[in-house]
């Protein structure tokens, strides 16, 4: 079939999409199951080549808008589009489409190269020209010399690598990924994720992948999309999303954050001045909308983001030391205080010094050593 002849490389061979727009797009897409809204109307452009990661807790969704893009799920509502084509009617084996599902099990009789070679297979390539792809992409996962053991015969991390280029394989337009290093140990996940980032990067391939666990998802993403209870609470790069959460949500599910009572003094444009104790700090005022001045507000700010008062600066809150935990590079020193709304504050040292430094009982003054922190009106308690 000469009109195959495009697919040889594994490289994206489609065309940019019109108008600029995502490589991937979804307009409005909608999906239920019963009384289930699993996705509500979400609209999201993925850019060609990127790493765009949808992370959020488990039942928020990422399978489904995974499913819908794969076309293994039809939306009740809403258009696909595919680099630049409508593909809602488009079914999943013509939308060129690459997937590693978590459940998506390699064929326990056929040799790894079987397994590589059976999207090729089932598109009908001509023999060389398969072999010839299944060998190239081995050694881009760097399988070589395994071709001919089963499944069974490799270890965990092996059998995601073989997955991995059954998926890429057949040269996908868009490479979709469903959690698919969560079975694995923790060393041996950071170091596939980082394997599939360089081999993503190589290929330029536009890469959905799903995740519910956020150091993954800040690890690993160009940018991330935080989705839950069916919808899209915020899309940015892994800083914005840390950095400057729109919403509560995204502020308290991604990273460790402290939530202390604040005061909003006043708003500035875009900047608005908040007080906690005697320290003054200046946060976007886009989360504080409809807050009269005087109003009392939530910061949420990260433990790096808190350090010792000395001499001299302002003291934000007190605190009492509760706990240490040692976490080999550093220590987080647990503090009860009033000024949080959870009764407790986490705070973050290098090194093992605090331990003897400030013993369980300890009082001590804690300023803002950072500018980074977002606020929100205080929940009605
Ligand atoms: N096939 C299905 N039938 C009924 N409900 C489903 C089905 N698939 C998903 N759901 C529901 O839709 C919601 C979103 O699920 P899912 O997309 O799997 O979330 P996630 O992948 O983020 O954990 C959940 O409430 C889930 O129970
Ligand atoms: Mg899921």
């Amino acid at each position: 079939m000469k009109n195959r002849a495009e697919t040889s490389g594994i490289e994206q061979k489609s065309a940019p999409p019109a108008g600029g727009q995502g490589f991937v797009r979804l307009e409005g897409v909608s999906k239920r199951f019963g009384d289930v809204v699993a996705l509500h109307e979400a609209t999201l452009d993925v850019r060609r080549g990127e790493i765009l990661t949808l992370l959020g807790p488990s039942g928020g969704g990422k399978t489904t808008l995974l499913n819908l893009v794969a076309g293994f799920l039809l939306p009740d509502s809403g258009a696909i589009h595919i680099a630049g084509q409508p593909v809602t009617e488009v079914p999943p084996y013509r939308r060129e489409i690459g997937v590693l599902f978590q459940n998506y099990a390699l064929f326990p009789h056929m040799s790894v190269a079987a397994n590589v070679a059976y999207g090729l297979r089932m598109r009908r390539l001509p023999r060389p020209e398969i072999a010839r792809k299944v060998a190239e992409t081995l050694a881009l996962v760097r399988l070589v010399g395994l071709e001919n053991r089963t499944p069974r015969q490799l270890s965990g991390g092996q059998q995601q690598r073989v997955a991995l280029a059954r998926a890429l394989a057949i040269s996908p337009k868009v490479l979709l990924l469903d959690e698919p290093f969560s079975a694995l140990d923790k060393n041996l996940r950071g170091s596939m994720q980082l394997e599939l980032k360089e081999i993503q990067r190589k290929l330029g391939v536009t890469t959905i992948f799903v995740t519910h666990d956020q150091s993954e998802a800040l690890s690993l993403s160009d940018r991330i999309v935080v989705l839950s209870e069916g919808r899209i609470r915020q899309v940015g790069t892994p800083g914005e999303i840390y950095r400057r959460p729109t919403e509560r949500f995204v502020a308290s599910f991604v990273g460790d954050v402290n939530v202390l009572r604040a005061r909003l003094e006043e708003v500035d444009g875009e900047a608005a001045q908040i007080a906690i104790g005697a320290a003054k700090l200046a946060v976007p005022a886009g989360t504080l909308r409809g807050c009269a001045p005087g109003a009392p507000v939530e910061l949420f700010i990260r433990p790096e983001q808190l350090r010792l008062a000395e001499t001299g600066d302002e003291t934000a809150c007190e605190g009492v030391v509760s706990a240490h935990s040692y976490q080999g590079g550093h220590v987080d020193l647990h503090l009860a205080s009033e000024a949080a709304v959870s009764g407790r504050i986490l705070m973050r040292w290098p090194g093992t010094e605090a331990i003897a430094r400030w013993p369980v009982g300890t009082r001590i003054a804690v300023a803002c050593a950072g500018t980074e922190a977002v606020a929100f009106p205080a929940s009605p308690s």
